[in-house]
């Protein structure tokens, strides 16, 4: 959009969003120059035709779901999956990290609204005796697997316009957790405007628009607008393995998830677990004409997400997506650049705003609708996408909300069980329930091991070993 103020209020009036600019005339020049930057952001054409299609447009129409299929996915060994294949895959994977061709990519640009955490999500304190935070738990893992394949791993970071500057200055702080700054590169992700259900694009206040991130999808181009496409091309980095900011429990570098990607040669490759129970709200990986989706719990009837396979009364649509993928980097430049671009959803919310005074209105219930891009979408575009498996102790437990499921402490018991399992698996005493938490609080640093294998190989070199007693922390 031209950068003439009058230019872009007289494109606003035409365009029938005059309303952002009602109180121009009463902000001080810093103020007005700063909320036609912001406007001079928002591509009008692209907002128009979301509220025509996402919000004034009448119902949404259910997805047609005729032919649906689940979708197949790659058992682990455990399940009757192929242990050749897998070891295949391992090996290759440990080949891509040996050649430095692997990046880590973190999304962390959300708003962490569910946990009522006020600083950028990453800086939780997540793990249950020392309270480090999710950033260094990864940081760990990425540290320790550059380490063990020789190659120190770049690590990616998208951040929002409002968290960045506190994500970059936590990093600083705590001297990028022992990691290269050098390899650790944040970006950006994009913002879009949120509008009132006529479409209207809503004020923050009177100098400000109400203006949120574009949702996970949007890494994919911010990956490109950024520039770090271009780096990684120039630093021999051909895939990226993706995960979001909160899960601790995620192996950010997986060997076989990597290998198994390019071993069939796929350009974007997920992660399963199996659901715990049939309505559990995760996203659905299942076949709809021919194509690799993921269908979320809210758009997949309640029919199909209990159905059972007759044969062993297992759950048919079992296969739920955890948020962790490995992505060719072409791939996405393909998809950034608008081959198959990613479709916007549509997201109710309460939207702090303005009335027709400027007086600061905060609203009880929904008011407005935000725009976001979700990353699964990206996966039918993708050529030859894969789907493997994986125990969900090994890779998933998310700290989503204050209190209850997927909360800060369902997280601690998970890492807690996982940090045992490890101890019990390497041969010393530590006693559990039967859901395998332990008695006592236990910590195990990424550096000293970062899933069972690495723990049980530092653990055999300890001498003497230390008494599993509680507060012990490797
Ligand atoms: P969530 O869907 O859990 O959203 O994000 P959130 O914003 O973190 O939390 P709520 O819904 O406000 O409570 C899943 C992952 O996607 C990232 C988050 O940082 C998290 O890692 N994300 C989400 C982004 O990076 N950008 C977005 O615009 C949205």
């Amino acid at each position: 959009m031209t950068r003439d103020p009058n230019g872009i209020i007289e494109a606003y009036r035409r365009a029938g969003q005059g309303q952002v600019f009602a109180f121009v005339d009463r902000l001080s020049p810093g103020s007005r120059a700063r909320l036609l930057d912001e406007a001079a952001e928002v591509d009008l054409a692209e907002v128009e035709r979301l509220s025509r299609t996402l919000v004034t447009g009448g119902a949404a129409r259910a997805l047609d779901l005729a032919g649906l299929a689940p979708a197949p996915y790659e058992r682990m060994p455990a399940r009757g999956g192929d242990p050749t294949a897998w070891s295949a895959a391992r090996a290759a994977g440990e080949e891509a990290l040996r050649a430095g061709r692997v990046a880590a990519f973190t999304v962390a640009g959300g708003q962490g609204t569910r946990l009522g955490y006020d600083a950028p999500k990453g800086t939780f304190p997540v793990t249950p005796v020392r309270g480090r935070s999710l950033f260094e738990v990864f940081a760990g893992k990425i540290l320790a697997a550059g380490r063990r394949h020789g190659r120190p791993i770049h690590w990616f970071v998208m951040t929002s316009h409002q968290n960045h500057a506190a994500t970059e200055a936590f990093f600083g702080e705590n001297r990028h957790f022992g990691l290269d700054p050098s390899r650790v590169h944040f970006l950006r992700q994009g913002r879009m405007p949120a509008v009132d259900f006529s479409g209207k694009i809503l004020l923050e206040s009177e100098g400000s628009l109400a203006l949120s991130p574009d949702g996970h999808g949007g890494s994919l181009r911010a990956l490109e607008r950024s520039g770090a496409l271009d780096l990684m091309a120039s630093e021999g980095i051909d895939t990226l393995s993706y995960f979001q900011v909160d899960n601790p429990l995620v192996r950010c570098i997986d060997p076989a998830f990597i290998g198994w990607h390019l071993n069939r040669r796929s350009q974007m490759s997920s992660k399963a677990v199996l659901k715990a129970y049939p309505l559990e709200k995760l996203g659905h990986f299942c076949v709809l004409r021919g194509k690799l989706v993921v269908i979320e719990y809210s758009d997949l009837p309640e029919a199909y997400q209990k159905e059972t396979d007759p044969s062993d009364g297992s759950l048919r649509y079992g296969a739920g997506s955890i948020a962790i993928h490995v992505i060719d980097r072409e791939f996405i430049r393909d998809m950034a650049r608008g081959s198959g671009s990613l479709p916007f959803h549509r997201a109710d919310k309460k939207i702090a705003t303005v009335d027709a005074e400027g007086r600061p209105v905060r609203p009880q219930k929904a008011n407005g609708v935000k725009f976001e891009l979700f990353v699964f979408d990206a996966i039918p575009s993708a050529g030859n996408p894969i789907v493997i498996e994986t125990e969900r102790s090994d890779d998933f437990s998310p700290v989503k909300n204050a209190e209850g499921v997927d909360s800060p402490r369902t997280c601690r018991a998970d890492q807690l069980r996982q940090f045992a399992r490890w101890f019990k698996a390497a041969g010393a005493e530590v006693p559990t329930d039967p859901s395998g938490l332990p008695e006592m609080a236990l910590e195990v640093s990424p550096l000293f091991g970062y899933d069972e294998r690495t723990f049980c190989e530092s653990w055999s070199r300890l001498d003497p070993k230390p008494a599993v007693t509680d507060g012990l922390c490797l």
